[in-house]
């Protein structure tokens, strides 16, 4: 399955909190410019799978290589360096900072060109230029969405890991969010995309994988012919 245009290979991941096991054996690949869309019902390992990826959680076996290198059970800064950023369900905002020092501390990490990076995400984000000393606690839930992944991008991502970038979102910003991610698509980086949306997720993916209890259920190719999406809300809830 791994062709030689993969930068992510996940091999029989295993992974869990304490003694509760939720991934068993977890296969997927990312090639490059390549968005994948991982679905799946509530509490089905999506946002365990990610976090295997980044680092948060370390898996109890299997091997996962970006750009050939292993990088599972490594530290999330040392994977974070690599390139592989995360933009968490929880988007982890500092909520009484500025939009401009949200963003600040994504670069901080990498180093780099900070003022280019802050100048490339303002003007992707023109909503949080004219923001950039706002309070990110003020802002509605899709700016701060928007923060969370311009944070992410000032750390100069080869691939972005999205945990459901349309959550909790009003429909309005949904759409808002979906134009981003197709935007970002056009700059050719990679994305893993977590989504309950299920129509927002075939939007913009190539692919997808359906997890259901901790395992790879399914897995199509969006590019290869219509997708029945009532079929597939089928198979992920039934
Ligand atoms: N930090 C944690 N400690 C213990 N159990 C967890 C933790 N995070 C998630 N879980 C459990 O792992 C399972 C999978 O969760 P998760 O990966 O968040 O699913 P999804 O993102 O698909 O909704 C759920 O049963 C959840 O309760
Ligand atoms: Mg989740």
């Amino acid at each position: 399955m791994a062709t030689p245009d993969d930068i992510l290979v996940a091999r029989g991941v295993e992974a869990g909190y304490g003694k509760k096991q939720i991934l068993f054996g977890v296969d997927f690949a990312v090639a490059k410019s390549e968005v994948v869309a991982l679905l799946g019902a509530n509490g089905s390992g999506k946002s365990t799978a990610l976090n295997t990826i980044s680092g948060f959680v370390r898996p109890l076996a299997g091997s996962i290589q970006f750009e050939g290198a292993e990088i599972a059970g490594k530290p999330p800064h040392q994977i974070f360096r690599r390139g592989v950023i995360q933009v968490s369900q929880a988007r982890d905002l500092f909520m009484d900072m500025s939009v401009e020092d949200n963003l600040r501390l994504g670069a901080w990490v990498r180093g780099g060109q900070v003022a280019d990076l802050l100048d490339g995400v303002f003007q992707s984000f023109p909503r949080l230029a004219e923001r950039r000393q706002q309070v990110v606690r003020l802002m509605s839930g899709g700016e701060q969405q928007m923060v969370a992944i311009g944070r992410a991008l000032m750390g100069n991502p080869k691939i972005l890991l999205l945990d459901e970038p349309s959550g909790g979102l009003a429909p309005i910003f949904v759409n808002e969010i979906a134009a981003i991610i197709k935007a970002l698509k056009k700059t050719g980086i990679a994305m893993m995309i977590i989504e309950q949306n299920i129509k927002l997720a075939l939007s913009v993916a190539d692919r997808f994988l359906i997890l259901r209890e901790g395992r790879v259920s399914q897995h199509h190719d969006v590019r290869s012919g219509a997708v029945n999406e009532e079929e597939i809300v089928r198979s992920i809830y039934l």
